[in-house]
């Protein structure tokens, strides 16, 4: 219950407005009458789930590897942090590279963490599985023997996993029917909600808040109204029944008219789930937590490389690592309208970043028709000062 209520007032600090508020209070309330029993994927049994995943696939390409591999410039005997050890890709080519580095490989998700504990009886004594959050770092770190402010390079590798959205019972992918659950702590926290918990019980303009804020989404109004309609008549429980319901609230004909990078047809959901995404994992908080644990735990002369894979990410890591001040998150830190308007806030206690590249570094096409998922990546590579 405490973690619920912490969770809950991270979640809400910030992101969500007072409407979202009063109606989250009452969510867990409504959830056990409004979703039932069958709700979530609670009946998922993880040891299942890991059988149908196994190390020797590739679960995840790893994106802009020659790039991070380049500018992280790990050298034999150095201790590294990946931050989102996911599949694997990008701690597994660092191994292969590198003699005798030891790798830290932390996740949120505890089916990552299987893998990394795979790959750590592969690899005695080079890797270190640490299953938390970027908000939990200390406290993980603080059981390890490796002290702050010793790590020689960091890697994070934001948003989800292909292995994640290739899952159709974690509910993160609109392609594929599973419950609507997106969750990336999968079942450690039973009391956290999940998306069918944001869509079944927020109220329209708290749903069309978090369209807009963390989707970007232009029709946030008109699709927030076809939720709310759609869920009076049954609740909303898989991630195929709110593609629908998002897709019947615009014409047929434009349906896949978006695109994305490549100019191939994007769903008109495409945005609705990245936003619930962000919600449910209560990414940007995570991240800026993320941002400020690198910080503390590299060696001056240490580096960061950070991918990111949309504008609300990417700003908020332009704007950590230039030294705005970003303590009092709140929605206006992502906004594109605030750049480069205005009076700029900046903490100069911030400031401990040098650039490797000034600007930031895009994958080469080649990559993008290799691995499309990578097609919206932006990395960003600095020193610590
Ligand atoms: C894009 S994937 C990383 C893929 C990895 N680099 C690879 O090559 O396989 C991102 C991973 O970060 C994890 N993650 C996202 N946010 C996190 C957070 N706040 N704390 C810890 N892990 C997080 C996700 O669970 C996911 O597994």
């Amino acid at each position: 219950m405490i973690f619920y209520m912490s969770v809950c007032s991270n979640l809400l600090l910030w992101k969500a407005p007072l409407t979202t508020r009063r109606a989250w209070r009452s969510w867990k309330l409504l959830r056990s009458s409004v979703v039932g029993t069958s709700f979530g994927p609670g009946s998922l049994d993880r040891s299942e789930e890991m059988s149908t995943v196994s190390a020797e696939k590739p679960l995840h390409t790893p994106v802009m590897l020659k790039e991070v591999l380049h500018f992280l410039d790990i050298q034999p005997g150095q201790v590294v942090l990946d931050m989102t050890f996911g599949g694997g890709g990008h701690t597994k080519a660092i191994l292969n590279m590198v003699p005798e580095v030891t790798i830290l490989a932390l996740d949120r998700d505890p089916t990552a963490i299987s893998l990394a504990q795979q790959l750590a009886k592969e690899h005695p004594g080079r890797v270190k599985p640490l299953l938390g959050r970027f908000s939990e770092l200390e406290v993980l770190l603080s059981n390890t023997n490796i002290k702050p402010g010793s790590i020689d390079a960091v890697l994070l590798d934001a948003g989800c996993s292909s292995m994640q959205m290739d899952q159709a019972e974690r509910g993160f992918s609109l392609s594929k029917d599973g419950p609507l659950d997106m969750r990336m702590d999968g079942e450690r926290y039973p009391d956290m909600p999940c998306a069918a918990d944001v869509v079944n019980t927020l109220d329209q303009q708290a749903l069309a808040s978090i369209l807009t804020a963390y989707g970007e989404e232009r029709h946030a109004r008109k699709i927030a109204s076809a939720i709310v309609e759609a869920r009076r008549v049954n609740p909303i429980t898989r991630t195929q029944q709110l593609a629908s319901v998002v897709a019947g609230s615009f014409p047929a004909a434009v349906v896949y008219a978006r695109k994305d990078r490549l100019h191939r047809p994007a769903h008109v959901a495409t945005k609705t789930f990245q936003s619930l995404r962000i919600f449910v994992n209560d990414e940007l908080n995570e991240l800026h937590a993320g941002l400020l644990a690198a910080r503390e735990v590299l060696r001056p002369g240490g580096r960061l490389c950070v991918i990111t894979f949309h504008s609300l990410e990417d700003r908020l890591v332009k704007r950590f690592l230039r030294g705005d001040d970003l303590s009092n998150l709140d929605q206006s830190h992502f906004s594109s309208r605030k750049e480069g308007t205005g009076k700029k806030k900046i903490n100069v206690d911030n400031i401990s970043w040098l650039p490797l590249k000034r600007k930031v570094i895009i994958p080469e096409k080649d990559d993008v028709q290799e691995n499309p998922r990578g097609r919206s990546a932006k990395l960003r590579a600095v020193v610590k000062s």
